[in-house]
């Protein structure tokens, strides 16, 4: 027993828990993801999976992602990083409902799944569906060799290495690289993304991991000074716009994951119709509001939030005046482009979940009801 303990700590590398010590993996995780595919200077980025298969991307009538939890969440940055840049239609769909739902697929159609264990039942089913229908279908696992990875025609493995928080981080943001670079790969060979926005987003894409140990070094202890404000809280509204949308759904789903406070993620716009009824002095509302990207119309939610007295911790890009002026609690990220900022926006919003969740006494890595690999529907 005790040999178990000392083994479990050496594992976590110093760290109270993996959950921590995965969330401070994340600029290695990134690169790790990133190495030998992004190659800035030349201009490349290799991909074998993608490059093998090039024309049924090319041809491909529209792209479809399939995937559950976080992985969803990561599908839905995918589709807004593959129309603007690759200009394919993308859809993104919830597994489970996906296979339910007798879906319109054909032989032209590409299959994205995402999943981080590669073990995901309703993920594999939906795979196996759309498979049946002749679609080509695509894998994005971080566990080497897992189902999904077997079955699916071609794919691209995450490098974030083994992820043992059931809650995940650095998986997610690994995923975000992956989709970042297949959306780049895709956008430059079908002449959508001009070399010249090519390489300026490249060097972007390479320099997130150094951004992403700027913002643990500069929030670490910040975060914990705000999660100790919020531990009695009882709901969460997180808000975000375009990139940072799906950047919010997936703040509040940690959130809910590990410390079982109520939390629930919005498109800042529809804030308006039906959240805003919510907001009282005691409702935390998380907004995400960097430079590039709708920053005006934030601005304006956060003066409605507090209009109603709710309390806004905001995520804003270093040197910001406006939302400073209003938030009550303010987390400064670098600034990147728009969209990779989920990338780096997302680091914090997991720090705050973890610490509200440690001061709740909350067991993080393996929170009640919920499991790593879900391979029953
Ligand atoms: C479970 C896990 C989540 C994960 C989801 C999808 O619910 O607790 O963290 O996002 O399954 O898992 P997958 O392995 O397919 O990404």
């Amino acid at each position: 027993q005790e040999l178990k303990l000392n083994l479990e700590q050496i594992e976590k590398g110093g760290y109270e828990h993996f959950m921590l010590k995965e969330i401070f993996e994340q600029p290695k995780s990134i690169h790790d993801t990133m190495r030998g595919r992004l190659l800035v200077e030349e201009g490349i980025i290799k991909m074998a999976g993608i490059w093998d298969h090039l024309e049924r991307f090319k041809n491909a009538n529209r792209i479809i992602i399939i995937a559950c939890g976080t992985s969803w969440h990561a599908g839905l940055i995918g589709e807004y990083l593959i129309e603007e840049f690759a200009r394919i239609p993308v859809e993104v769909e919830y597994a489970s409902e996906f296979r339910y739902r007798n879906p319109i697929i054909t032989d032209k159609d590409v299959v994205i799944a995402i999943s981080q264990s590669g073990e995901t039942a309703d993920t594999m089913a939906a795979l196996k569906l759309a498979k049946e229908r002749g679609a080509f279908i695509y894998g994005i696992c971080n566990v080497v060799d897992s189902s999904i990875a077997r079955i699916t025609d071609a794919g691209s493995y995450t490098h974030a290495g083994p992820e043992i928080g059931v809650a995940s981080t650095k998986a997610f943001t690994a995923q975000l690289t992956i989709l970042s670079l297949i959306a780049l790969k895709l956008g430059k060979h079908n002449g959508n993304l001009g070399n010249a926005e090519f390489m300026s987003l490249a060097a972007e894409l390479s320099a997130i991991p150094k951004k992403i140990e700027e913002v643990l070094e500069a929030t670490h202890e910040l975060t914990q000074e705000i999660a100790k404000d919020f531990i009695s809280a009882t709901n969460f509204l997180y808000l975000g716009r375009g990139y940072n949308y799906p950047a919010a759904l997936e703040g509040a789903l940690k959130l809910k994951e590990i410390s079982y406070i109520h939390a629930e993620g919005y498109p800042a716009a529809e804030m308006k119709h039906g959240p805003i009824a919510l907001i009282d002095e005691n409702m935390p509302i998380v907004i995400i509001a960097p430079k590039k990207g709708h920053y005006d119309k934030i601005v304006s939610n956060v003066q409605e939030i507090k209009a109603r007295k709710g309390k806004v911790i905001a995520v804003v890009n270093k040197g910001d005046t406006q939302v400073k002026a209003m938030a009550d609690y303010v987390i400064e990220i670098p600034e990147t482009s728009e969209c990779f900022s989920p990338i780096v926006a997302s680091v914090p919003l997991q720090l705050l979940a973890y610490y509200i969740a440690v001061y709740r006494g909350a067991n993080v890595d393996q929170p009640r009801n919920l499991a790593k690999s879900v391979t029953v529907e």
